[in-house]
């Protein structure tokens, strides 16, 4: 490269004050540069000025390195249109105030500025920064102001503290765009963008083709990266905002880098080295994953380089047109082996090991937790995806997606992506039968048949005490033979009950719609004056704490019965969770609300402080703390916070008491399966544990009953103490020792 040669031109003398003739710190309205003069900055690491390219005889205005490494130009002005002579001439213009290059007397470049700078009472200056930065200032007032600057328009240099995104305010973009030869600066065709729809990814294309495409931001760094964040060099920042959205590096020591982009589209991160007076490549390059450019296995399918053929469908998933497939031709992409339907529910399947598909329509939030984010892809249909956005502290943050699983990469990023399918995908288990059953009823939702007074007299012989089989939630329990024969139960609203006419309602409205095989069945209601009566099918053998506490019928439950147990209220939670057409949260799931039928199977029942949630309402506050304490969750107990994760912790409660209860735990070892015993223990100190995001879903608990995996540690689980005055209190501390104990191997 030729630097313009340090001709004394008539300009100098103007400027004789200043240290040298041919080079300033800054530039003034109607100073002019000539080719031969520079601007440098303060610590002289920079300097701006005229040249030209090796096998070039163009001539551009540039900035490149001063103190070291001379020549190496990082910024290029009139990229596109050059001058051919030593003409040039690079001035501040009063009109304007913008910085305008010409040669032969026509104007080659111009900053180009935006109407607001065009006044004539602007103090305006042209400096260049230590950081490599050309900027125009405005110093009229006593903030200087920034009317221009190079970094806003990267070439191919990516230099520290250069942000490259979007500005949202006055939607400029900053992008790279590589040289098209090593001796020509014009804009080659390769453009590196973040491209900010959806959640920001970064996005590099040829002409019109996509090239490579990152993951998103993971809190670290862009997934498909193969740098390190944090690492000792320097700090990577990714910045989202309602003025910005950007990334950009710093240095963390004094070290001299720049990232070139080549011509050929390839990044190279370079360090000066002082004792070798040499640039060296200082990581491998950023993108590695490369699987031949974007989407090249179409949609729902992971793409991997190092495999032959390099597409594979998803689980779940085959492939669209098995012919090209089997020609190793994977673009058309995969499609589902089971067609997802919203109402008969839908299951989650955790892949790991990829560049998350991309998410240029994705939907996110940056303060919901996974489970929140499960919940609301769950409740929307189209939903196809869910993820954490930020891996960190164990990951946060929701990111949804709704339409195809497009250009998915297979590599070492360890960050889980959960592809929705349907339920019968996860076959095998007795979670697809339930689902089965379930569908038939959600379509026929009758009106719930009403009852006359007195045909319920009749049945109950005016309520005689001796067919009283219990007190329920709200009332009295009979037992009777209804005309048909059919053996029912009758739950009467007494004129004393703690419970009203609210609760009696919600159990109509909620149970109503509700058939599983594990809910209790409400066969009718009757309303009449102020008699409220509800009608259920018989459960022969009571509720659960009548066996459970009672020494005697207590041994009648064996191992594979109580197993039975506990995997039927699973599913019965579950299918109030998350399968049913409305979310309900049970609130006050205990032993004594479990009705066992003649097969000891369990149903669960008394919805009367059930609620229900539509759409991805899926936690709520109450200042009214019902439930049974022993059974409800510390933030439910404590903070009124209730959520699917308070019935989660019920039933873990309700786990270890079928466990355990009595110190019974050795009464029936003999018919038991140790192995079962020991899952079902951990499930349910999974269950407990005080923090409700550490809870497991009903899906997994569900989903670790029947599966044989390795279950995750559990945390501290809580327990608290009801008060007097009906105030509980937290006390998150148990002895270690005890869970080791309860869980000894
Ligand atoms: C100046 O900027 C405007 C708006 O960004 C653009 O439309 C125009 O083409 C630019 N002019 C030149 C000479 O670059
Ligand atoms: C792969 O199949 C697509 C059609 O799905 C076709 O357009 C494309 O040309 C095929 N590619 C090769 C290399 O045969
Ligand atoms: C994000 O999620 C949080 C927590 O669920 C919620 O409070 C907030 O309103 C959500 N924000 C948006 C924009 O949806
Ligand atoms: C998803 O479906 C909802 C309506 O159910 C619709 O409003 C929304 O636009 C859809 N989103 C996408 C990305 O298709
Ligand atoms: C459960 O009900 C069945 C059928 O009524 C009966 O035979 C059995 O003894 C009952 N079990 C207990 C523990 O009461
Ligand atoms: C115990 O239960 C597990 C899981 O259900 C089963 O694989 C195993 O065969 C059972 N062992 C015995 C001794 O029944």
């Amino acid at each position: 490269m030729e630097i313009g040669s340090m001709i004394l031109l008539f300009s100098c003398v103007l400027f004789l004050l200043l240290s040298s003739c041919a080079t300033l710190d800054t530039i003034s309205t109607n100073q002019v540069i000539r080719d031969g003069d520079t601007i440098v900055s303060d610590d002289k690491m920079f300097e701006l000025g005229f040249f030209s390219p090796e096998r070039s005889k163009n001539w551009y205005v540039g900035i490149w390195y001063k103190k070291i490494s001379t020549g190496t130009v990082v910024w290029v002005a009139n990229r596109e249109t050059t001058i051919t002579d030593k003409s040039g001439m690079l001035e501040l213009s009063r009109q304007g105030n913008q910085l305008i290059c010409s040669g032969d007397n026509t104007v080659i470049w111009s900053s180009n500025l935006t109407v607001s700078a065009m006044n004539d009472n602007l103090v305006v200056v042209v400096q260049l920064l230590d950081t490599g930065n050309l900027v125009v200032w405005d110093r009229s007032t006593k903030n200087e102001r920034v009317i221009w600057q190079s970094f806003d328009h990267p070439g191919n240099t990516f230099l520290p503290g250069m942000k490259i995104g979007k500005d949202l305010a006055s939607g400029r973009e900053r992008v790279i765009i590589p040289w098209k030869s090593a001796d020509d600066p014009s804009p080659g065709p390769y453009l590196h963008w973040l491209d900010t729809n959806g959640y920001p990814q970064i996005f590099v294309r040829k002409g019109s083709v996509i090239r490579w495409r990152s993951g998103p931001w993971n809190g670290l760094k862009f997934q498909g990266w193969s740098i390190e964040n944090p690492n000792p060099i320097y700090s990577i920042q990714f910045v989202m905002n309602e003025k910005e959205i950007y990334y950009k590096y710093d240095l963390k020591s004094s070290a001299v880098q720049r990232v070139l982009v080549l011509p050929d589209d390839v990044a190279v991160p370079l360090q000066w080295m002082d004792q070798i007076q040499e640039w060296v490549v200082h990581t491998i390059g950023a993108a590695t994953d490369s699987c031949g450019g974007y989407g090249l296995c179409g949609p729902y399918a992971s793409c991997n380089a190092n495999r032959y053929p390099p597409c594979k469908c998803m689980a779940g998933f085959k492939p669209q047109v098995p012919d090209e497939w089997d020609r190793a031709n994977g673009s058309s992409g995969c499609e589902r082996k089971q067609d997802l339907d919203c109402m008969s529910g839908s299951g989650f399947k955790r892949i790991s090991g990829i560049v998350f598909p991309d998410t240029r329509r994705s939907w996110y939030n940056h303060s919901m937790t996974l489970e929140e984010c499960e919940m609301a892809c769950r409740m929307k249909c189209n939903c196809t995806a869910y993820a954490n956005s930020d891996i960190r502290n164990g990951g946060s943050g929701c990111l949804l997606w709704f339409d195809e699983l497009m250009d998915t990469r297979e590599n070492d990023d360890n960050q889980d992506l959960y592809i929705k399918l349907a339920a019968s995908e996860f076959a095998g288990d007795s979670y697809a039968r339930d689902k089965k059953d379930n569908n038939v009823q959600m379509e026929d939702l009758d009106e719930l048949p009403s009852f006359s007074l007195n045909k319920l007299i009749k049945a109950t012989d005016n309520f005689d005490i001796n067919k009283k089989i219990g007190e329920g939630g709200f009332g009295p329990v009979y037992k009777c033979v209804m005309e048909d024969g059919q053996e029912v139960a009758i739950k009467r609203l007494s004129e004393t009950s703690k419970q009203g006419l609210d609760e009696f309602k919600n159990e109509v409205i909620c149970i109503a719609k509700l058939q599983h095989r594990n809910l209790v069945k409400l066969i009718g209601y009757c309303m009449h004056g102020n008699e409220m009566i509800l009608i259920y099918e018989y459960m022969a053998n009571k509720s659960l704490d009548t066996i459970l506490f009672d020494e005697t019928k207590s041994l009648m439950l064996d191992w594979p019965r109580r197993l039975n147990i506990i995997h039927g209220i699973a599913r019965g939670i579950l299918y109030l969770h998350q399968d049913s057409r409305l979310q309900i949260i049970h609130r006050d799931l205990k032993a004594g609300n479990i009705l066992l039928d003649g097969d000891m199977n369990p149903k669960i029942s008394d919805f009367g402080l059930a609620r229900k949630f539509v759409g991805s309402d899926t936690a709520a506050m109450t200042r009214k703390v019902v439930g049974t304490y022993g059974y409800i969750s510390p933030e439910y107990a404590v903070h009124g916070r209730f959520s699917v994760k308070s019935d989660v912790f019920s039933f873990g409660v309700l786990v270890l008491e079928i466990l355990s209860v009595h110190g019974c735990i050795f009464t029936w070892l003999g018919s038991c399966n140790v192995s079962e015993v020991l899952r079902s223990i951990h499930v349910g100190l999974l269950c407990v544990q005080h923090h409700a995001h550490d809870r497991p879903t009903m899906l997994s608990v569900v989903l670790m009953l029947v599966s044989e995996g390795v279950l995750p540690q559990p945390k501290q689980p809580a327990f608290f103490t009801g008060q007097s005055d009906g105030e509980v209190q937290s006390v998150s501390s148990v002895d270690e020792d005890m869970i080791t104990h309860l869980y000894a191997r």
